[in-house]
């Protein structure tokens, strides 16, 4: 297994060793074994990104491996060069791996078949499909929360239907047992394949909740018909103290970032006691460590 597309192609057992190692390379993270020397890495990103695209620069230059940062836009991709062709040259470049995020509903598998057996890749974003990274580094957020996630009662608010982590985390929870999540926000945001919904946000619905993991409106994934009433949103269902009060949430906030402050969340709630939006941007780190290491 080197090439990751979604969390739908990987086995449990593989899943059960990246958390594994993962949590070995949090707690070695000053003394890493340098599996990447002698190794180059590519990283390609179509889409803007901050946590994704840092995190694996600094994991693989942390293990060893050499690092091309490929932007498309400084490219011959300009000059109309394809896709297939910038792996074919990347590759006859020496490149041994790349991590790529790109627009495309399901480019991943497309990418993958393009590329030689030898030669590993991660999918880090395709379109609204697959960010299967974004999902294991969540899910063990989660799992430090609560070592047994079965026993987990997890509320998703926001934009489900734009979201390309949503599929993916729901895939790795049902993978791991997981099966109490419902979901919370208006209808036009959250389609009837995500259920059970919470439509209004009243009083003491989110008492039993361990965890809510919110979701900004991701306009750049909007097509032609999507619409959203954004003041009715941040007026139910904003994330603010007294959404807390009202609804009796007590558990963790999540949220896999970027937020969108003063839109689906407050300050004060990112960063309150309860929130470990930060833990999962450095759980990533080593996440993204772990899954270099096994699969380069
Ligand atoms: N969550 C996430 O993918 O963040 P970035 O877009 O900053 O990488």
């Amino acid at each position: 297994m080197n090439k990751i597309t979604s969390i739908s192609s990987l086995e449990h057992d593989f899943l059960v060793n990246v958390f594994d190692k993962t949590k070995d390379i949090k707690s070695n993270w000053t003394n890493l074994e340098q599996i990447g020397l002698g190794k180059t890495i590519c990283l390609i990103f179509w889409e803007p990104s901050t946590r994704t695209k840092l995190s694996f620069e600094h994991a693989a230059k942390k293990l060893g491996f050499t690092v091309l940062d490929f932007s498309p836009d400084q490219s011959s991709i300009m000059k109309g060069e394809s896709l297939e062709d910038t792996l074919k040259t990347l590759v006859a470049l020496k490149v041994d791996g790349f991590v790529i995020r790109h627009p495309e509903d399901q480019v991943s598998k497309k990418i993958a078949n393009l590329l030689p057996d030898n030669v590993f890749y991660i999918n880090a974003g395709d379109g609204n499909h697959a960010h299967p990274t974004q999902a294991m580094l969540d899910i063990f957020t989660m799992g430090e929360i609560e070592n047994d996630l079965t026993k987990l009662k997890i509320t998703i608010l926001g934009d489900v239907n734009h979201s390309r982590v949503i599929p993916s985390q729901l895939a790795l929870l049902n993978k791991l047992s997981c099966h109490d999540v419902s979901f919370m926000g208006p209808k036009s945001m959250i389609s009837e394949k995500f259920r059970p919904l919470i439509e209004d946000s009243s009083s003491n619905c989110l008492t039993d909740r361990n965890i809510l993991f919110v979701l900004r409106i991701q306009k750049e994934r909007f097509k032609e018909n999507d619409a959203v009433d954004e003041i009715d949103f941040v007026k139910k269902f904003q994330v603010n103290q007294e959404f807390l009060d009202r609804t009796g949430f007590k558990g963790h906030i999540m949220h896999p970032g970027p937020m969108n402050i003063g839109a689906e969340i407050t300050t004060d709630v990112a960063n309150s006691k309860n929130s470990v939006i930060l833990s999962q941007v450095e759980n990533g780190l080593y996440l993204r460590a772990a899954l270099l290491s096994l699969i380069s």
